[in-house]
């Protein structure tokens, strides 16, 4: 193993190495809290990763542990009772300015203007991207026309030609169908065609497969890949699946309760995961994990409320490598093992 450095929770930097291209992305220390009658929840307490351009990042973890909240945050698309409360949301806009998107007020026009322009989202369920009173293509058209100049004329052809390269079939005829007329797997094509049409810098998609089956899910995500390389787009795939991470991903962040628990290549983490939540998801995938005869591994309890975040490392309690007088009372720093990889676990202190 290569020496351990600490490196400080709150100020890690992901960003590009020395002579790399910048990131179009550039989140350290992230923290989001929610604000409830019971007390302060902090659903993220120090997220840090970035994301180059053309890359795709794979983000997973189980359920609860604040996925979609990076992604919300990112977007500023949080609930009221949400708010940063700390860190720092780095985005490389098209001219080439570095805004900090944490620093911007969520309904003021430049946010409106970066989200949906320069980054769009794509989710698991079609039907809340979309209105189901109005066609398709109106809404294509309208998400084009609110970020740019375009004639009537010119925006529909451009909507027909983004749904013929989501793989829509009859294009200028299916444009103007309603959500609730499409099947699943079309659906998603139009939510895709709706997030690419302003050629995005970046995609954020969040379970964007995952309410599909297995063919048509096969066939979304080839489809992201391919477009992400005609448009130069980067991505962000959030998934609790591992395999879909492993086949789309070139970086993977997984995250533990509102933390980057582990960061590297999808090699480092899939042939040589150190952090013991990451060995434990590796573990309890049917595929990935299991040796002929061997019985599943389920990772042992399940994600804990917020309101009952553990001290020390929140893993702790689940952990099978947990060091009892130091996991339960000491939160871990995270320490870099090499220039990409790194692990927040007292394992890999120095
Ligand atoms: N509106 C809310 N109020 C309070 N807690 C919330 C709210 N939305 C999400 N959470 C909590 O934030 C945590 C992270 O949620 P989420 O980002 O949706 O997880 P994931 O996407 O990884 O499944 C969860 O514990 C969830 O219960
Ligand atoms: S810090 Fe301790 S409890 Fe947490 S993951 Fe590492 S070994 Fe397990
Ligand atoms: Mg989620």
């Amino acid at each position: 193993m290569a020496e351990s450095r600490t490196t400080n929770p709150e100020h890690v930097t992901t960003g590009p190495l020395p002579g790399a291209t910048p990131c179009v992305l550039d989140v350290k220390g992230l923290k989001t809290h929610f604000r409830t009658r019971e007390g302060t929840l902090r659903a993220l307490e120090g997220v840090s990763f970035s994301v180059a351009p053309r890359e795709i990042l794979g983000v997973v973890g189980e359920s609860g542990c604040g996925k979609s909240i990076t992604a919300a945050s990112i977007l500023r698309i949080l609930p009221p009772e949400a708010h940063i409360a700390g860190g720092e949301i780095l985005f490389q806009t098209r001219n080439g300015e570095m805004v900090d998107l944490a620093q911007l007020k969520p309904k003021s026009r430049r946010v409106r203007r970066i989200r949906g322009d320069e980054i769009s989202m794509v989710f698991q369920e079609p039907m809340t991207a979309f209105s189901p009173v109005h066609t398709i293509g109106n809404q294509i058209i309208e998400a084009l026309r609110l970020h740019q100049r375009c004639t009537p004329q010119r925006a529909r052809k451009r909507a027909v030609d983004m749904l013929n390269s989501v793989g829509m079939p009859r294009p200028s005829q299916l444009i103007d169908s309603y959500p609730f007329e499409l099947s699943g797997g079309m659906r998603q094509r139009a939510m895709i065609a709706m997030a690419l049409v302003c050629q995005p810098r970046m995609l954020i998609a969040d379970e964007p497969t995952t309410a599909l089956d297995v063919t048509i899910e096969a066939q979304i995500l080839q489809l992201m890949r391919e477009l992400q390389q005609d448009l130069g787009m980067a991505i962000m795939i959030i998934t609790h699946d591992l395999s879909v991470v492993a086949e789309m991903s070139r970086n993977v962040l997984v995250m533990y309760l509102g933390q980057d628990v582990e960061y590297g290549t999808v090699e480092q983490i899939f042939f040589e995961p150190k952090h013991p939540y990451t060995r434990e998801l590796l573990a309890s995938v049917p595929r990935l994990g299991k040796k002929s005869g061997e019985r599943l591994h389920t990772i042992k309890g399940t994600v804990p409320s917020l309101y009952e975040r553990p001290e020390g490392c929140t893993f702790h309690p689940r952990c099978p490598d947990c060091i009892p007088g130091l996991c339960d009372s000491q939160a871990p720093g995270v320490f870099g093992l090499d220039d990409r990889h790194r692990v927040r676990c007292h394992l890999y202190r120095k």
